[in-house]
């Protein structure tokens, strides 16, 4: 009996401190950040056929962007044929080299800061011919810029937009006018108008930061990873992760509020992402970089959304 109650403490004083020790990651902002970089490095090389710590991760990070069918329950944490699929998917996308390896050139393109918004959206259930997938995918690759059935009737070309509760980084002059010069590029070649919204109106558009959960079932996760998102035409709901070293002018470690609003608000007009690297509908951005203008890509998917 001796020896098996030692064994039974020695377990619940393991989870005891794997459970401190989470909840120290979780407070140790740097420390988030950082972890999900060495996570990457860990699985690097890892190759088919091999199971490895943090798989699983991988899998579910994989799946939240599109590159998973929509009916995919992850559970093991094996390198399989899927994860192959996930990844080949995942590294034309970006223009790598479709390896279907965890190679550093995908790992380096996962470690840099990203929208939330899926880059597939809707990926269609695993039991859809793989082939009318691929083939409708290459006619994207076409075109770069992509968008889907959501839109705002021409009655809504006049919208407003106002700043809502949630926590504040920017006092709201700065945020004003930030997200104004955001609005503006948008402005400048659609027929949309953007006001904002006179005190206590209800607004089309509400921007907001917040940190973790906040109960839009699509979770923040502190500084890094996933800086912001905005949700497709009627919703209007444009979210920053207060986790973010935010700036209006960022230094190397800094991230461009301008540049993520334009690339969000992109989304709040139907905009899905773009593979054209230079675009601001490319779903990630450098740390301390500026991308602040429309690329003729851009401007090329607004019109196709909203001919005139
Ligand atoms: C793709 O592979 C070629 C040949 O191995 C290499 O020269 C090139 O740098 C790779 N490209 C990327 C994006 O990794
Ligand atoms: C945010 O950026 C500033 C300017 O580079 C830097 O001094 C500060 O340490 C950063 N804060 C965090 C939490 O990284
Ligand atoms: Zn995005
Ligand atoms: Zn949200």
């Amino acid at each position: 009996m001796a020896p098996k109650l030692s064994h039974l403490l020695l377990a619940i004083l393991v989870i005891f401190s794997i459970q401190t020790f989470k909840s120290r990651a979780r407070t140790l902002k740097p420390e988030h950040q950082q972890s999900f970089s060495s996570f990457l490095q860990k699985l690097e090389g890892v190759q088919k056929g091999q199971a490895a710590e943090g798989l699983l991760d991988l899998k579910k990070y994989l799946k939240k962007f599109g590159y998973y069918p929509s009916d995919a329950t992850l559970t093991s944490s094996d390198f399989d044929d899927h994860l192959e699929l996930a990844l080949k998917a995942y590294q034309k996308f970006y223009r790598l080299n479709v390896t279907g390896n965890l190679d550093s050139s995908t790992t380096q393109q996962m470690m840099i800061p990203r929208c939330g918004v899926p880059d597939i959206v809707n990926p269609p259930p695993s039991t859809e011919p793989t082939s009318t997938e691929s083939k409708h995918k290459k006619f994207h690759m076409v075109a770069h810029y992509d968008f889907g059935s959501n839109k705002w009737p021409p009655s809504k070309y006049a919208l407003t937009y106002s700043f809502g509760p949630g926590l504040q980084v920017f006092d709201l002059n700065t945020l004003r006018s930030v997200c104004a010069d955001a609005f503006q590029k948008w402005a400048q070649v659609t027929s949309f108008t953007f006001t904002e919204a006179t005190d206590g109106a209800s607004a089309d558009i509400v921007i907001a930061f917040y940190s973790g959960d906040h109960e839009d079932g699509d979770p923040f996760d502190g500084p890094g990873k996933i800086l912001a998102h905005g949700f497709f035409p009627q919703d209007g709901r444009l979210h920053y992760d207060a986790d973010e070293n935010w700036s209006t002018d960022p230094a190397m470690d800094q991230t461009d509020l301008e540049s993520v609003s334009v690339h969000e608000i992109g989304h709040l007009l139907g905009l899905y992402h773009s593979n054209d690297r230079e675009s601001i509908m490319y779903p990630s951005l450098q740390i301390g970089t500026k991308k602040r203008d429309l690329t003729q890509d851009d401007i090329d998917g607004i019109h196709a959304l909203y001919p005139n």
